[in-house]
């Protein structure tokens, strides 16, 4: 049954304002954040920073997206320089990150705010929700965190928080009308922004998923979930479904001077455009062909062992095989990366693990030259 909110519900009145005072003591101190003190002192959040934050934080966590949010805030200092830059060179500069098509909307969406906005931001959910790229939650959270507009924001974090400070029974996602009705119902007006970081920055401190910190926690009085029993046992999850699992071989081939032969994927469906070594198809059958027989060219190919790595809707799993070949070139749409290039080319994770299966370190960036002491 959901309960019925009231805005005059005295237990609740007093959430926003508690939240808000501890954000302002210990907001987490985020490469692209504006801390409160800042927008104090009249510092405006940058349009820019917040919606590529946003993007980046789609799926992936933060301590994964801020060495590559700094490296592109300073390779593309602004939408403009982002819009001018190649997709490959974009593409490059996100792989590792995951969920690829963000970085093609990414480059997109620069290009619609340069040539139809005039480099601006538009400033209301729906204006950015017509933009490449932003959805929902993308649109309304760069509202909030960059205009102040009082868009409602949740995330992962935000559902865990509310769950159990309303010790909500309904299993996600059912529960998350009532979750935007509740949120929509304490909302701050006057600051918005704040409200949805320091929501998020509570579910990833201290109302963590597992053991939260509720002793320290600034709600633990308004926590219907603490007072009456675990808070630990929300959000309630409609059971989930086993990914089904899909199979098939990875060629790493390699010449004499380290050379690794890659080849670029279709520019649609999963990881499209992106980088890879040549693959079999992957088959959801387990007699699928994934042996050296199976492979793209013939050449004494060896086993290197399997890797791993579980997409949003399947599991994988790719047998490795190694070859060395002779100097020769290289096929029709495929070319060799010399191995001081690895590093920067636009392999997915996935990719990385089967090459690393094959040539330990070969993905790693070169580091600078180590000088042996005593050497002369
Ligand atoms: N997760 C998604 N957006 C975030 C933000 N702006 N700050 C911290 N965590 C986030």
């Amino acid at each position: 049954m959901t309960a019925e909110i009231h805005k005059t519900d005295r237990a609740t009145d007093d959430i926003a304002p508690a939240l808000l005072e501890w954000y302002d003591a210990h907001c987490r101190d985020l490469p692209w954040r504006t801390p409160p003190n800042a927008i104090a002192a009249g510092k405006r959040p940058d349009p820019y920073h917040v919606w590529l934050s946003e993007i980046m934080l789609q799926q992936t966590t933060v301590a994964a997206v801020k060495p590559y949010f700094l490296t592109f805030i300073e390779r593309w200092p602004d939408v403009a320089a982002l819009a001018a830059a190649g997709q490959d060179e974009i593409m490059r500069a996100w792989a590792g990150l995951g969920y690829y098509s963000r970085a093609r909307n990414l480059h997109k969406c620069a290009r619609a705010v340069t040539d139809i906005h005039g480099g601006r931001f538009p400033d209301t959910e729906a204006g950015l929700k017509a933009l490449p790229g932003i959805g929902d939650y993308t649109a309304g959270a760069i509202a909030a965190i960059a205009f102040n507009m009082p868009a409602i924001v949740v995330d992962g974090n935000v559902e865990r928080v509310i769950t159990r400070l309303r010790a909500i029974a309904t299993a996600l996602p059912a529960a998350k009308p009532q979750i935007r009705a509740f949120l929509a119902s304490i909302l701050p007006h006057d600051r918005p922004g704040d409200f949805a970081q320091a929501m998020m920055d509570l579910g990833a401190t201290i109302c963590t998923p597992k053991r939260p910190a509720c002793i320290v926690c600034p709600l633990r009085q308004q926590c219907t979930g603490l007072r009456t029993g675990d808070p630990a046992l929300y959000p309630l999850k409609a059971a989930r479904r086993p990914k089904p699992k899909r199979r098939g071989a990875a060629f790493v081939a390699r010449r004499a001077d380290g050379a690794v032969l890659l080849r670029k994927r279709a520019e649609k469906g999963l990881l499209a455009g992106m980088t890879e070594v040549p693959t079999t198809g992957w088959s959801a059958r387990v007699d699928g062909g994934r042996s050296a027989t199976d492979a793209p060219f013939a050449a004494t190919w060896k086993d290197a062992g399997s890797v791993a790595h579980v997409f949003t809707h399947f599991e994988l799993e790719l047998t490795v095989y190694l070859a060395h070949l002779p100097e020769q070139t290289a096929p029709a749409g495929h070319w060799w990366s010399q191995p001081q290039d690895i590093h920067s080319e636009a392999l997915p994770t996935v990719m990385k693990k089967v090459i690393e299966a094959a040539i330990p370190g070969a993905t790693r960036k070169p580091g600078p030259v180590r000088r042996t002491p005593n050497a002369n």
